[in-house]
């Protein structure tokens, strides 16, 4: 395709959403459900399995290689999934969390790489924006830019937002922290004070683990504070239906050849605490 066809590329795009909206029964359905339910997706199983154990009446469903939790949280229909890894893993999830599950807000937690020099490992970043870093669609349309969508960047409501920044900011209290994670494995992880920090996201099918890597993507994007391979997909597959959603990333990795993390223990010991933590102080709001 040229660029010169593009505006009847557009037109034929038009064409299939009408077709396919006259006959997706789905989101009919969706559009007319009134109960709240929260998704609640996490990127590693050990972080989703502690989430389970939080609800009541809980019920499982396997479809499509992943495992459903459903249940009540704090009295509110909740369903739990792990994401599984990537992009379009994560997109597939999602996409069956809000047409098969019908949940009406969705909350992601998981771990990222730092790209922000100022970011230690332990600190927490929520996204305000999110975008994919392996978009490159040129010369049809702007890098990074989501074709047909015109889209670069998917942001954050601002009641989610508010509401995931107190549930971290009451976590890491130095008081709430130290009773929630043994000092022991917050010094093995060099953890003292970990801070929030709110702002972009870029997500993509690749793990960072090289300085040059590192550094072009921080050259391209430079306000991106951390790397991760769903969260930007999720706010997609969110943003295109309508459903507002919040990503939470702990910082894992520096995202380059000095990354090494012990993974499970961190996961395990760090960041699969913050997870239920996290979630058990949204819920608290709602
Ligand atoms: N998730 C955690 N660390 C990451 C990294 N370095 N690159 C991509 N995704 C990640």
């Amino acid at each position: 395709m040229t660029i010169n066809n593009l505006n009847n590329y557009h037109n034929f795009d038009a064409g299939i959403l009408a077709l396919s909206h006259s006959k997706c029964k789905a989101g009919k359905d969706y559009e007319t459900m009134s109960e709240r339910t929260i998704g609640i997706m996490g990127a590693m199983p050990e972080e989703i399995n502690e989430v389970v154990h939080l609800l009541s009446g809980m019920q499982e469903c396997t479809m499509g290689m992943r495992t459903y939790y459903t249940g009540k949280l704090h009295g509110i229909s909740t369903v739990v999934v792990f994401s599984r890894w990537g992009k379009t893993a994560a997109a597939a999830t999602v996409s069956t969390l809000i047409l098969e599950f019908k949940i009406t807000e969705l909350i992601f937690t998981g771990v990222a790489g730092a790209i922000n020099p100022s970011l230690r490992i332990g600190d927490i970043v929520i996204a305000k924006r999110l975008i994919q870093h392996d978009m490159d669609a040129r010369p049809l349309m702007p890098r990074y830019e989501i074709p047909l969508l015109n889209i670069t960047y998917f942001e954050t409501h601002k009641t989610q937002l508010d509401i995931a920044v107190n549930a971290v900011n009451d976590m890491v209290e130095n008081k709430h922290l130290h009773a929630l994670i043994d000092s022991t494995e917050l010094n093995h992880f060099g953890i003292e004070h970990p801070r929030l920090l709110i702002g972009d996201i870029a997500s993509g099918d690749k793990f960072f683990s090289n300085g040059d890597d590192k550094g072009s993507l921080s050259e391209q994007l430079p306000a991106i504070l951390c790397v991760e391979m769903e969260g930007a997909a999720v706010a997609q597959v969110c943003y295109e239906y309508n459903t507002p959603f919040t990503i939470i990333r702990t910082i894992s990795d520096t995202a380059d050849e000095k990354s090494e993390i012990d993974f499970p223990s961190f996961i395990h010991c760090i960041s699969s605490k913050y997870s239920v933590q996290i979630i058990k102080n949204i819920f608290k709001q709602f």
